[in-house]
Order: structure tokens, then sequence, then C-alpha cells
């Protein structure tokens, strides 16, 4: 049976691993041997590894790729991309590459504030609530002088606080939604330890000069940034857009077409965007940045005018196709695992050590390259010729092939088109 336990934090590290073995796992000998495996032989790199979160047992690899030739802005980049997705990175390649030849990808940063709320219920008079606001107002931006001064030094800090009263939604409920500009920086800490000021300074305040406490539910930033936003597009000729067995007009239109689709389609929508995600997430996952904060933002952004959409969109106009994103991103190119993990800072000095705002714009231009990628490949081969060619590994890798095998069949392959059982079957072949 499952066990629980007390104190498991405590244990140490070896005590934890025999503790899961022995307790979750049926081969314990070999699990044992499979998660240490997995350990840094340098204490020092692991130690680091350890202290990222608590009860580390061992390290979970994802592959680093690096997908050359994006040129953004008429500047060269290699794109490094952490992700398990076997097409993933040869589809970025292939799109970096064919713009490469049509001009690059062109970017521009729209804004980069963020939003942190704090909320609370009141009982009493609204119109005093907002009087008290006003006159507090000074005071919860003063309170907080000891987080913010070094970020105001460099030109971020705190833009706004507003009161807003949300009492139609539920009875009592107010926040104060604050506007922040973090730099460089994703700010999550920053705009949290200001929320919490607000908060402490806000409530203590109204002690002695409104009737009815403020009650401070909480206070938390919001990974909703519809005002962190970047856009990157491709443009061409829409004859310049040649493509293997189909002519660059029908290609052209039949692209805007599937664009068209995951813009009205939610279906389909999220399928489309979940392509994007393929390249967004593998890019912030590299550079050390939260994909979690990353997906929940952009999804709410996708569902912005109440039914869920496409984040990218195409046109065919004078004889020019253009597709392009719009897409909120909080990065942060300090702080983090930014600055602590050794191939998080590889990742950003192969990217030319950007700031948060580069790095928005590249990141953007994965999603798009993404994107553009899936959409050529549906709307002219199908997505599985190229998906399952880069597949093909992992089949031969759950059939324990050789490199010798691997080498007969990947050639095989070539020529042929590659599904699950054409592979087993080729392997049994082989092995007969
Ligand atoms: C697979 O990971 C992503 C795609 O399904 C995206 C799309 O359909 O646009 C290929």
């Amino acid at each position: 049976m499952n066990a629980s336990i007390s104190g498991f934090s405590k244990l140490t590290k070896s005590e934890k691993i025999d503790w899961i073995v022995t307790n979750y796992l049926s081969n314990s000998e070999t699990a044992k041997q499979t998660i240490l495996q997995y350990a840094n032989d340098d204490d020092k790199l692991q130690q680091l590894h350890d202290e990222f979160i608590e009860n580390t047992i061992s390290n979970y690899y994802l592959p680093l790729g690096v997908a050359p030739n994006f040129l953004i802005n008429n500047r060269l980049y290699a794109i490094p991309m952490a992700i398990e997705e076997s097409s993933v990175v040869a589809a970025a390649s292939k799109a970096a590459k064919f713009w490469l030849d049509r001009g690059g990808f062109k970017t521009t940063v729209i804004s980069t504030t963020k939003i942190g709320q704090v909320h609370f219920t009141f009982s009493g008079d609204f119109n005093i609530l907002k009087k008290y606001f006003n006159t507090v107002k000074p005071k919860l931006i003063e309170d907080t002088k000891a987080i913010t001064c070094n970020m105001e030094k460099r030109g971020g800090g705190i833009l706004d606080i507003e009161l807003r009263d949300k009492t139609k939604a539920i009875n009592g409920y107010y926040q104060l939604h604050a506007t922040f500009e973090t730099l460089d920086a994703m700010g999550a800490n920053f705009i949290n330890s200001c929320l919490e000021q607000f908060a402490k300074t806000f409530k203590t305040e109204a002690e002695t000069i409104l009737e009815a406490p403020i009650n401070i539910v909480m206070s938390i930033l919001s990974n909703y940034v519809p005002n962190c936003l970047v856009r990157a597009e491709v443009s061409c000729k829409v004859e310049d857009l040649a493509e293997k067995n189909i002519d660059p007009s029908t290609f052209a239109e039949k692209f805007v077409q599937a664009v068209n689709i995951a813009e009205v389609e939610p279906y389909r929508a999220v399928t489309h965007n979940k392509g994007i995600m393929n390249g967004i997430d593998a890019v912030v996952l590299a550079t050390g940045n939260d994909f979690r904060a990353v997906e929940a933002g952009v999804h709410a952004y996708a569902a912005k005018d109440g039914k869920y959409t496409s984040l990218t969109h195409a046109k065919i106009e004078d004889g020019i196709f253009s597709f392009w994103i719009e897409i909120p991103l909080a990065l942060g190119t300090v702080g983090g695992l930014t600055s602590l993990h050794p191939l998080v800072k590889i990742a950003l000095e192969i990217l030319g050590k950007p700031n948060a705002k580069a790095l928005m714009q590249i990141v953007a231009v994965a999603g798009l390259a993404q994107n553009f990628a899936a959409l050529r490949s549906l709307t002219t081969t199908g997505i599985q010729e190229g998906h399952m060619k880069m597949h093909l590994m992992n089949i031969l890798n759950q059939f324990n092939a050789t490199n010798k095998e691997k080498d007969v069949i990947v050639n095989h392959f070539k020529n042929n088109t590659v599904t699950h059982s054409a592979v087993v079957s080729e392997i049994e072949k082989l092995r007969r």
C-alpha cells in the first residue's frame, strides 16, 4: 500500500530516495539506480539544482536544442529551445530558413506594464472609502520606497494605483488595482512585495479613519498581462511563397483560410495556439522564465473578447502575404533562474544577452515561426509526414534499437512513409 509520512522534507536526500523507492516503486533497486543516474557528478552543480525546490531526489532532463537562421529586425539569432516534442526544433529551423530568404521577422514591443491587485472587502459607504483611498494613496507609495528605490533608479516602479469597486460581482468586494513597470525583471517578487506593503498600510491607516474595517483577502500579481504586449510579423510577395507541389497563390490562400478557421472556431484555435506555444514555451523554458505564467496569460489573452480565438492573423493585400502575432509576454532577463541555472546563462548568451524587451520579441518570433511551420505542413503535405519522420527515433528507442539497426531503418524510411506499425515491422524484419 502507498505510505504516508510526516517530516519527509527533513530526511536526507538518500533517505528520501530510499523511502520513495521502497513505498512507491515496484523494482526498487533499478528505480533507485535510474534516479541516481540522473544526478550530476559535480556536487556543487547538483546542490544548485537540489536547492531550486524542496524534496529534490534527482534531475529531470529535457533536450536543449538550437534553431539557427532567425533574422529578426535584420539581426541574426540562433534560438535555444528546451523541449521534448520531436518535431518542434526542426520546424522552427525550417521556418527560420524560409523567412531568412524573404526579409526575416519584424518585431515591436507595444507595451510593458504589469498588474497586481490587493483584494479586500469593506462593508461601509463607497464614497467614504474613495475619499480615504485618495488620502492614503501617497502613503501607499511612500511606504514601499525601500522595495521600489532600486527599480525606480533604473526607470521602473509603481505607475499607478486605482481603487476598483467590484461590488456588482461580489458583495463588499473592492480592489487596489496597481500598475507596474518592472523593466528587465519578470517582476513577480517585486510586485507581490509592493502589494503586501500596500495591503498593510491600507488596512492599518484605515483603523483610525474608517468606521468599518478593511478586510484584506489577498495581495497578488496578475498573470494576465494584456499591456505587456509584443508583435512579430513576416510578409512577402505572394509569388515568393514558392512551395513544393502547390503554386504560391493557392498556398497563400489556403494558409489564410487555415488562420481564419482558427479565428472563428475554438476547437481549432486551441490546437493552433498549442502549436504556437510549442515554440514559445521552449524558449521561455530555455531562458529560465516561468512558462506557466506565460501560458496562463497567453490563453487568457486569446479569450479576451469573450471567445477563444487564434493568436496569429494573416492576410493577402495587393499581392502581399502578411502573417503576424500579437501576444502578451511577461519575461525577465535578470533575477530568478536567469542568474542561477548555468544552461539558462548559456541560452541568454546565445541570444546576445537580451534585455526583457528583446527577449519578448525573440519569443514572439519563435511562436510565429512555429505556427507558420505547422500551417505550412497542414495545408500542404499534412502534419504526419514531417512529424513521424522526427518521431521515428523515439519508436526505435522504444524497441531498444542498436545504432546499426537505427542506420538501416532511418535509411529505409527516407523513401517510405513512417507509421508506428511500418517501423515495428521493419525492426522485426531486421531482427529475424
Ligand atoms: C502539435 O504539437 C502542434 C500542431 O497540432 C499545431 C497545429 O495543429 O497547428 C501541429
